[in-house]
Protein backbone atom coordinates (compact mmCIF):
# COMPACT_ATOMS: atom_id res chain seq x y z
CA UNK A 1 0.00 0.00 0.00
CA UNK A 2 1.06 3.40 -0.85
CA UNK A 3 1.26 6.41 1.66
CA UNK A 4 -1.45 8.30 0.42
CA UNK A 5 0.22 11.69 1.11
CA UNK A 6 3.15 13.57 2.69
CA UNK A 7 1.36 12.92 6.26
CA UNK A 8 2.47 9.58 6.48
CA UNK A 9 0.02 6.27 6.12
CA UNK A 10 0.30 2.83 7.26
CA UNK A 11 2.09 0.47 5.92
CA UNK A 12 -0.75 -2.55 5.65
CA UNK A 13 -4.07 -3.02 6.85
CA UNK A 14 -2.54 -5.33 9.73
CA UNK A 15 -0.39 -1.90 10.54
CA UNK A 16 -3.56 -0.17 10.55
CA UNK A 17 -5.79 -2.86 12.74
CA UNK A 18 -2.79 -3.16 15.75
CA UNK A 19 -2.17 0.62 15.64
CA UNK A 20 -5.83 1.44 16.24
CA UNK A 21 -5.94 -1.70 18.28
CA UNK A 22 -3.04 -0.45 20.17
CA UNK A 23 -5.27 3.20 20.98
CA UNK A 24 -8.38 0.95 21.71
CA UNK A 25 -6.13 -1.06 24.28
CA UNK A 26 -4.81 0.35 26.95
CA UNK A 27 -5.39 1.29 30.74
CA UNK A 28 -9.13 1.80 29.81
CA UNK A 29 -9.51 -2.12 29.85
CA UNK A 30 -6.67 -2.79 32.41
CA UNK A 31 -7.39 -0.15 34.81
CA UNK A 32 -10.71 1.57 34.25
CA UNK A 33 -12.69 -0.87 33.32
CA UNK A 34 -12.76 -3.19 36.48
CA UNK A 35 -12.22 0.00 39.58
CA UNK A 36 -16.05 0.73 37.09
CA UNK A 37 -17.29 -1.78 37.19
CA UNK A 38 -16.57 -2.19 40.61
CA UNK A 39 -18.37 0.77 41.44
CA UNK A 40 -21.66 -0.28 39.61
CA UNK A 41 -22.21 -3.03 40.84
CA UNK A 42 -20.21 -5.58 38.23
CA UNK A 43 -22.43 -7.55 36.06
CA UNK A 44 -25.33 -5.40 35.49
CA UNK A 45 -22.86 -2.43 34.22
CA UNK A 46 -21.42 -4.81 31.80
CA UNK A 47 -24.43 -6.12 30.29
CA UNK A 48 -24.79 -2.52 29.59
CA UNK A 49 -21.45 -1.93 28.55
CA UNK A 50 -21.69 -5.00 26.41
CA UNK A 51 -24.92 -3.38 24.82
CA UNK A 52 -23.27 0.17 24.35
CA UNK A 53 -20.32 -1.48 22.33
CA UNK A 54 -22.85 -3.08 20.08
CA UNK A 55 -25.97 -0.83 19.44
CA UNK A 56 -24.03 2.74 20.00
CA UNK A 57 -19.75 2.49 20.36
CA UNK A 58 -19.00 0.24 17.05
CA UNK A 59 -21.41 2.21 14.89
CA UNK A 60 -19.79 5.16 16.18
CA UNK A 61 -16.32 3.90 15.50
CA UNK A 62 -17.71 3.63 11.99
CA UNK A 63 -18.46 6.91 11.58
CA UNK A 64 -15.13 8.15 12.67
CA UNK A 65 -12.96 5.99 10.64
CA UNK A 66 -15.47 7.20 7.78
CA UNK A 67 -14.94 11.20 8.26
CA UNK A 68 -11.56 9.97 8.81
CA UNK A 69 -10.43 8.09 5.42
CA UNK A 70 -13.18 10.25 3.23
CA UNK A 71 -11.21 13.80 4.23
CA UNK A 72 -7.48 12.04 4.68
CA UNK A 73 -7.45 14.67 7.63
CA UNK A 74 -7.27 15.03 11.50
CA UNK A 75 -10.56 16.05 12.77
CA UNK A 76 -10.39 19.69 12.69
CA UNK A 77 -9.44 19.51 8.79
CA UNK A 78 -11.98 16.84 8.02
CA UNK A 79 -14.76 18.43 9.09
CA UNK A 80 -14.10 21.72 7.51
CA UNK A 81 -13.31 19.28 4.28
CA UNK A 82 -16.45 17.82 4.61
CA UNK A 83 -18.57 20.73 5.64
CA UNK A 84 -17.11 23.83 4.36
CA UNK A 85 -17.97 27.03 5.79
CA UNK A 86 -19.64 25.85 8.71
CA UNK A 87 -19.24 25.40 12.36
CA UNK A 88 -18.44 21.65 12.59
CA UNK A 89 -14.64 21.96 12.93
CA UNK A 90 -15.47 23.11 16.35
CA UNK A 91 -16.34 19.44 17.18
CA UNK A 92 -12.90 18.51 16.13
CA UNK A 93 -11.61 20.90 18.32
CA UNK A 94 -13.30 20.22 21.32
CA UNK A 95 -11.44 16.28 20.51
CA UNK A 96 -8.24 17.94 20.42
CA UNK A 97 -8.80 19.76 23.79
CA UNK A 98 -10.66 16.24 25.17
CA UNK A 99 -7.99 14.38 24.24
CA UNK A 100 -5.21 16.72 25.70
CA UNK A 101 -7.01 16.82 29.04
CA UNK A 102 -7.43 12.80 28.52
CA UNK A 103 -3.37 12.44 28.38
CA UNK A 104 -2.91 15.19 30.86
CA UNK A 105 -4.38 12.31 33.52
CA UNK A 106 -3.87 9.39 31.90
CA UNK A 107 -0.47 9.75 31.76
CA UNK A 108 -0.46 9.78 35.60
CA UNK A 109 -1.82 6.48 35.90
CA UNK A 110 1.07 5.02 33.66
CA UNK A 111 3.72 6.84 35.26
CA UNK A 112 2.42 4.48 38.34
CA UNK A 113 2.82 1.34 35.81
CA UNK A 114 6.20 2.28 35.11
CA UNK A 115 6.28 2.42 39.48
CA UNK A 116 5.17 -0.59 39.64
CA UNK A 117 7.86 -2.08 36.92
CA UNK A 118 10.68 -0.48 38.42
CA UNK A 119 9.14 -2.53 42.03
CA UNK A 120 8.67 -5.78 39.89
CA UNK A 121 12.44 -5.66 38.19
CA UNK A 122 13.91 -5.47 41.83
CA UNK A 123 11.77 -8.59 42.78
CA UNK A 124 9.52 -6.48 45.21
CA UNK A 125 6.95 -8.79 44.25
CA UNK A 126 8.60 -11.99 44.16
CA UNK A 127 7.37 -12.50 48.06
CA UNK A 128 3.83 -12.93 49.82
CA UNK A 129 2.43 -9.58 49.72
CA UNK A 130 -0.77 -9.03 52.43
CA UNK A 131 -3.45 -6.86 51.23
CA UNK A 132 -2.20 -4.24 53.73
CA UNK A 133 1.43 -3.90 52.57
CA UNK A 134 -0.26 -4.16 49.08
CA UNK A 135 -2.29 -0.83 49.48
CA UNK A 136 1.17 0.81 51.29
CA UNK A 137 2.72 -0.12 48.42
CA UNK A 138 0.25 1.73 46.03
CA UNK A 139 0.35 4.76 48.31
CA UNK A 140 3.73 4.78 48.19
CA UNK A 141 3.66 5.39 44.46
CA UNK A 142 0.91 7.42 43.79
CA UNK A 143 0.71 9.08 47.08
CA UNK A 144 4.92 10.75 46.81
CA UNK A 145 4.20 13.69 44.91
CA UNK A 146 8.23 13.65 43.61
CA UNK A 147 7.63 10.27 42.46
CA UNK A 148 4.14 10.63 40.73
CA UNK A 149 4.98 13.47 39.20
CA UNK A 150 8.94 12.43 37.46
CA UNK A 151 6.96 9.29 36.54
CA UNK A 152 4.55 10.91 34.72
CA UNK A 153 6.98 13.01 32.90
CA UNK A 154 8.62 10.13 32.13
CA UNK A 155 5.77 8.54 30.71
CA UNK A 156 5.23 11.64 28.63
CA UNK A 157 8.43 11.65 27.16
CA UNK A 158 8.50 8.23 26.36
CA UNK A 159 5.37 9.53 24.08
CA UNK A 160 6.67 12.37 22.67
CA UNK A 161 9.40 10.33 21.68
CA UNK A 162 7.35 8.09 19.70
CA UNK A 163 5.11 10.48 17.93
CA UNK A 164 7.76 12.92 17.04
CA UNK A 165 9.20 9.84 14.53
CA UNK A 166 5.33 9.76 12.67
CA UNK A 167 2.85 7.30 12.08
CA UNK A 168 4.35 4.47 10.84
CA UNK A 169 8.17 4.33 12.29
CA UNK A 170 6.80 4.53 15.86
CA UNK A 171 3.13 3.49 16.11
CA UNK A 172 2.94 0.67 14.18
CA UNK A 173 6.12 -1.11 15.51
CA UNK A 174 5.18 -1.07 19.06
CA UNK A 175 2.16 -2.42 18.31
CA UNK A 176 2.76 -5.32 16.12
CA UNK A 177 4.93 -7.90 18.10
CA UNK A 178 3.69 -6.53 21.69
CA UNK A 179 0.14 -6.91 21.82
CA UNK A 180 -0.06 -10.41 21.15
CA UNK A 181 2.23 -11.56 23.89
CA UNK A 182 0.52 -9.07 26.40
CA UNK A 183 -3.25 -10.96 25.40
CA UNK A 184 -1.54 -14.54 25.95
CA UNK A 185 -0.34 -13.42 29.35
CA UNK A 186 -3.65 -11.71 30.75
CA UNK A 187 -5.12 -15.32 29.50
CA UNK A 188 -2.81 -16.69 31.92
CA UNK A 189 -3.27 -14.64 34.57
CA UNK A 190 -6.99 -15.19 34.31
CA UNK A 191 -6.45 -18.64 34.46
CA UNK A 192 -4.68 -18.35 37.86
CA UNK A 193 -7.30 -15.88 39.42
CA UNK A 194 -10.08 -18.05 38.41
CA UNK A 195 -9.04 -20.61 40.02
CA UNK A 196 -7.87 -19.44 43.06
CA UNK A 197 -10.05 -20.81 46.02
CA UNK A 198 -12.56 -18.22 46.44
CA UNK A 199 -12.52 -17.22 42.82
CA UNK A 200 -16.20 -18.10 42.09
CA UNK A 201 -17.42 -15.22 44.08
CA UNK A 202 -15.73 -12.89 41.80
CA UNK A 203 -17.08 -14.71 39.00
CA UNK A 204 -20.98 -14.24 40.59
CA UNK A 205 -19.91 -10.50 40.83
CA UNK A 206 -19.47 -10.42 36.97
CA UNK A 207 -21.78 -12.42 35.49
CA UNK A 208 -24.76 -13.04 38.23
CA UNK A 209 -26.93 -9.96 36.79
CA UNK A 210 -29.41 -8.38 38.99
CA UNK A 211 -31.39 -6.01 36.64
CA UNK A 212 -32.75 -3.52 39.58
CA UNK A 213 -28.92 -2.37 40.06
CA UNK A 214 -29.82 -0.78 36.31
CA UNK A 215 -29.71 3.13 37.18
CA UNK A 216 -28.93 5.92 35.27
CA UNK A 217 -25.50 6.44 36.66
CA UNK A 218 -24.94 2.70 35.78
CA UNK A 219 -25.58 3.45 32.25
CA UNK A 220 -23.51 6.73 32.32
CA UNK A 221 -20.68 5.08 33.34
CA UNK A 222 -21.05 2.24 30.96
CA UNK A 223 -21.74 4.32 28.18
CA UNK A 224 -18.77 6.47 28.85
CA UNK A 225 -16.48 3.65 29.19
CA UNK A 226 -17.28 2.26 26.11
CA UNK A 227 -16.49 5.43 24.43
CA UNK A 228 -13.17 5.52 26.61
CA UNK A 229 -12.46 1.89 25.78
CA UNK A 230 -12.67 2.10 22.14
CA UNK A 231 -10.95 5.95 21.74
CA UNK A 232 -13.69 7.24 20.43
CA UNK A 233 -15.89 10.61 20.63
CA UNK A 234 -12.36 13.31 20.41
CA UNK A 235 -11.06 11.82 16.79
CA UNK A 236 -8.78 9.36 17.57
CA UNK A 237 -10.41 7.26 15.27
CA UNK A 238 -10.87 10.06 12.58
CA UNK A 239 -6.78 10.89 12.92
CA UNK A 240 -6.13 6.67 12.44
CA UNK A 241 -8.73 6.76 9.30
CA UNK A 242 -7.26 9.27 7.93
CA UNK A 243 -4.25 7.31 7.49
CA UNK A 244 -5.98 4.72 5.99
CA UNK A 245 -5.66 4.42 2.01
CA UNK A 246 -8.74 4.00 -0.02
CA UNK A 247 -8.21 0.81 -1.02
CA UNK A 248 -8.51 -1.25 2.28
CA UNK A 249 -11.40 -3.00 3.33
CA UNK A 250 -12.85 -1.10 6.81
CA UNK A 251 -15.24 -2.96 8.30
CA UNK A 252 -13.65 -6.23 9.00
CA UNK A 253 -10.28 -4.02 10.40
CA UNK A 254 -13.05 -2.22 12.91
CA UNK A 255 -14.92 -5.17 13.77
CA UNK A 256 -11.89 -7.25 14.93
CA UNK A 257 -10.66 -4.10 16.77
CA UNK A 258 -14.11 -3.42 18.76
CA UNK A 259 -13.45 -7.28 19.62
CA UNK A 260 -10.48 -7.64 20.62
CA UNK A 261 -10.98 -3.90 23.23
CA UNK A 262 -13.87 -5.95 24.55
CA UNK A 263 -12.10 -9.09 24.91
CA UNK A 264 -9.20 -7.74 26.76
CA UNK A 265 -11.39 -5.83 29.12
CA UNK A 266 -13.64 -8.44 30.07
CA UNK A 267 -10.30 -10.74 30.30
CA UNK A 268 -9.08 -7.85 33.04
CA UNK A 269 -12.33 -8.43 34.67
CA UNK A 270 -11.65 -12.26 34.78
CA UNK A 271 -8.22 -11.41 36.48
CA UNK A 272 -9.33 -8.97 38.73
CA UNK A 273 -12.70 -9.94 40.45
CA UNK A 274 -12.11 -13.25 41.66
CA UNK A 275 -8.46 -12.86 42.89
CA UNK A 276 -10.23 -9.67 44.79
CA UNK A 277 -12.97 -11.28 45.88
CA UNK A 278 -10.42 -14.60 46.60
CA UNK A 279 -8.57 -12.05 49.04
CA UNK A 280 -11.80 -10.82 50.35
CA UNK A 281 -11.66 -6.99 49.11
CA UNK A 282 -14.20 -4.56 48.42
CA UNK A 283 -15.22 -4.04 44.25
CA UNK A 284 -15.57 -0.80 44.79
CA UNK A 285 -12.35 0.62 46.17
CA UNK A 286 -11.38 3.30 42.79
CA UNK A 287 -9.02 4.11 40.52
CA UNK A 288 -6.26 2.04 43.09
CA UNK A 289 -8.66 -1.64 42.73
CA UNK A 290 -6.44 -3.00 39.47
CA UNK A 291 -3.01 -1.73 41.22
CA UNK A 292 -4.18 -3.21 44.88
CA UNK A 293 -4.96 -6.54 43.66
CA UNK A 294 -2.98 -7.58 41.34
CA UNK A 295 0.42 -8.35 43.40
CA UNK A 296 -1.95 -10.91 45.11
CA UNK A 297 -1.92 -12.92 41.89
CA UNK A 298 1.57 -12.24 41.45
CA UNK A 299 2.92 -13.65 44.51
CA UNK A 300 0.76 -16.93 44.17
CA UNK A 301 2.46 -17.76 41.17
CA UNK A 302 5.84 -19.26 40.25
CA UNK A 303 8.14 -17.26 39.09
CA UNK A 304 5.57 -14.55 40.50
CA UNK A 305 8.30 -11.59 40.45
CA UNK A 306 8.90 -12.42 36.41
CA UNK A 307 5.39 -12.65 35.31
CA UNK A 308 4.98 -9.24 37.67
CA UNK A 309 7.56 -7.72 35.22
CA UNK A 310 6.47 -8.99 32.09
CA UNK A 311 3.42 -7.78 33.02
CA UNK A 312 3.85 -4.18 34.12
CA UNK A 313 6.31 -3.79 30.98
CA UNK A 314 3.37 -5.17 28.67
CA UNK A 315 0.96 -3.07 30.28
CA UNK A 316 2.97 -0.16 30.48
CA UNK A 317 3.64 -0.33 26.31
CA UNK A 318 -0.31 -1.15 25.88
CA UNK A 319 -1.12 2.49 27.77
CA UNK A 320 2.11 3.76 25.24
CA UNK A 321 0.26 3.06 22.06
CA UNK A 322 -2.98 4.65 23.20
CA UNK A 323 -1.04 8.04 24.91
CA UNK A 324 0.62 7.87 21.27
CA UNK A 325 -2.45 8.49 19.86
CA UNK A 326 -4.12 10.61 22.33
CA UNK A 327 -0.89 12.98 21.59
CA UNK A 328 -0.94 12.40 17.65
CA UNK A 329 -4.73 13.97 17.65
CA UNK A 330 -3.34 17.18 19.18
CA UNK A 331 0.15 17.11 17.58
CA UNK A 332 -1.58 16.54 14.27
CA UNK A 333 -3.92 19.17 14.42
CA UNK A 334 -0.99 22.13 14.73
CA UNK A 335 1.10 20.24 11.83
CA UNK A 336 -2.42 20.22 9.48
CA UNK A 337 -3.66 23.24 10.76
CA UNK A 338 -0.87 25.62 11.21
CA UNK A 339 1.99 24.43 9.60
CA UNK A 340 4.02 23.83 12.51
CA UNK A 341 6.77 21.12 12.41
CA UNK A 342 6.07 17.70 14.11
CA UNK A 343 9.11 17.82 16.36
CA UNK A 344 8.36 21.29 18.09
CA UNK A 345 5.09 20.54 18.10
CA UNK A 346 5.57 17.59 20.08
CA UNK A 347 7.68 18.81 22.76
CA UNK A 348 5.65 22.11 23.36
CA UNK A 349 2.88 20.20 23.47
CA UNK A 350 3.74 17.15 25.54
CA UNK A 351 5.31 19.91 28.28
CA UNK A 352 1.70 21.99 27.95
CA UNK A 353 0.28 18.42 29.32
CA UNK A 354 2.61 17.39 31.69
CA UNK A 355 1.79 21.35 33.13
CA UNK A 356 -2.24 19.78 33.49
CA UNK A 357 -0.81 16.61 34.36
CA UNK A 358 0.74 17.94 37.84
CA UNK A 359 -2.48 18.29 39.77
CA UNK A 360 -3.96 14.93 38.97
CA UNK A 361 -0.09 13.43 40.18
CA UNK A 362 -0.91 15.47 43.54
CA UNK A 363 -4.83 14.66 44.05
CA UNK A 364 -6.42 11.53 43.26
CA UNK A 365 -9.84 13.28 43.67
CA UNK A 366 -8.48 15.61 40.85
CA UNK A 367 -7.59 13.20 38.74
CA UNK A 368 -10.98 11.07 39.20
CA UNK A 369 -12.95 14.57 38.63
CA UNK A 370 -11.09 14.72 35.07
CA UNK A 371 -11.63 11.21 34.21
CA UNK A 372 -15.41 11.61 34.63
CA UNK A 373 -15.53 14.98 32.96
CA UNK A 374 -13.30 14.44 30.19
CA UNK A 375 -13.13 10.79 30.02
CA UNK A 376 -16.93 10.12 30.41
CA UNK A 377 -18.93 13.30 29.37
CA UNK A 378 -16.66 15.09 27.05
CA UNK A 379 -16.39 11.79 25.19
CA UNK A 380 -19.91 11.05 25.37
CA UNK A 381 -20.58 14.95 23.73
CA UNK A 382 -18.73 14.06 21.42
CA UNK A 383 -19.22 10.88 20.11
CA UNK A 384 -23.14 12.66 19.98
CA UNK A 385 -22.45 15.44 17.67
CA UNK A 386 -20.03 13.13 15.31
CA UNK A 387 -23.57 10.75 14.79
CA UNK A 388 -25.34 14.38 14.14
CA UNK A 389 -22.94 14.93 11.59
CA UNK A 390 -22.88 12.04 9.86
CA UNK A 391 -26.29 11.66 10.24
CA UNK A 392 -27.51 15.17 9.01
CA UNK A 393 -25.06 16.43 7.67
CA UNK A 394 -22.16 15.04 5.70
CA UNK A 395 -25.05 11.89 5.22
CA UNK A 396 -25.20 8.71 5.80
CA UNK A 397 -24.70 7.44 2.13
CA UNK A 398 -21.63 9.57 1.79
CA UNK A 399 -20.40 7.72 4.93
CA UNK A 400 -21.21 4.36 3.86
CA UNK A 401 -19.78 4.84 -0.16
CA UNK A 402 -16.74 5.66 2.03
CA UNK A 403 -16.70 2.77 3.63
CA UNK A 404 -17.02 0.42 0.69
CA UNK A 405 -14.65 2.06 -1.16
CA UNK A 406 -12.32 -0.43 -0.51
CA UNK A 407 -14.40 -2.90 -2.02
CA UNK A 408 -16.16 -4.29 1.11
CA UNK A 409 -19.48 -2.62 2.22
CA UNK A 410 -20.43 -2.40 5.55
CA UNK A 411 -23.09 -5.27 6.53
CA UNK A 412 -26.48 -4.00 7.75
CA UNK A 413 -25.43 -0.46 6.31
CA UNK A 414 -29.18 0.81 6.57
CA UNK A 415 -29.31 -0.46 10.28
CA UNK A 416 -26.04 1.56 10.60
CA UNK A 417 -27.76 4.76 9.13
CA UNK A 418 -30.63 4.37 11.46
CA UNK A 419 -28.82 4.08 14.27
CA UNK A 420 -26.65 7.04 13.47
CA UNK A 421 -29.32 9.47 12.46
CA UNK A 422 -32.13 8.38 15.06
CA UNK A 423 -30.86 5.34 17.83
CA UNK A 424 -27.73 6.48 19.14
CA UNK A 425 -28.29 10.28 19.32
CA UNK A 426 -31.77 9.91 20.75
CA UNK A 427 -30.19 7.36 23.59
CA UNK A 428 -27.08 9.58 24.08
CA UNK A 429 -29.87 12.87 24.74
CA UNK A 430 -31.91 10.74 27.13
CA UNK A 431 -29.43 9.59 28.86
CA UNK A 432 -27.51 12.95 29.68
CA UNK A 433 -30.83 14.68 30.37
CA UNK A 434 -31.28 12.24 32.83
CA UNK A 435 -28.20 13.34 34.36
CA UNK A 436 -28.61 16.83 33.78
CA UNK A 437 -32.01 16.05 36.14
CA UNK A 438 -34.64 17.38 32.74
CA UNK A 439 -36.26 13.63 33.45
CA UNK A 440 -38.10 14.13 36.44
CA UNK A 441 -38.23 10.83 38.96
CA UNK A 442 -35.07 9.44 37.20
CA UNK A 443 -32.72 7.77 40.18
CA UNK A 444 -28.95 8.86 39.21
N1 LIG B 1 -8.84 3.72 24.67
C1 LIG B 1 -7.67 3.89 25.45
C2 LIG B 1 -7.72 2.93 26.62
O1 LIG B 1 -8.66 2.20 26.74
C3 LIG B 1 -7.46 5.31 25.88
C4 LIG B 1 -7.52 6.24 24.73
C5 LIG B 1 -6.62 6.38 23.75
C6 LIG B 1 -8.57 7.10 24.41
N2 LIG B 1 -7.06 7.26 22.83
C7 LIG B 1 -8.24 7.72 23.20
C8 LIG B 1 -9.76 7.36 25.01
C9 LIG B 1 -9.11 8.61 22.62
C10 LIG B 1 -10.61 8.26 24.44
C11 LIG B 1 -10.31 8.87 23.24
O2 LIG B 1 -6.86 2.91 27.43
Amino acid sequence: MAATSKRGAFGSRLGFILAAAGSAIGLGNIWRFPYTAGQHGGAAFILVYLICVVVICLPVLFAELAIGRASQMSPVGAFARLAPRSPWPLVGALGVITGFAILAFYAVVAGWTLGYLGRALVGRFAGAMTHDQSVAAFDAISGAPVVSIALTALFLTLTALVVRSGVQGGIEMASKILMPVFFVLLVGLAVRSMTLPGASEGLRFLFHVDLSKITLSVVVGALGQAFFSLSLGMGAMITYGSYLSHDERLPGAAFSVAAADTAIALLAGLIIFPALFAAGGDPSGGPGLVFVVLPSIFHQLPLGGVFAAAFYALLAIAALTSTISLLEVVVSYFVDEKGWSRERTTWLVTFACFLLAVPSALWGSFLDWQSVIFGNYALTIGALLICLFVGWKWGVGSALAEIARGGAPLPLGRVWGLIVRFLAPLAIIVILAGVVGLIPGVEF
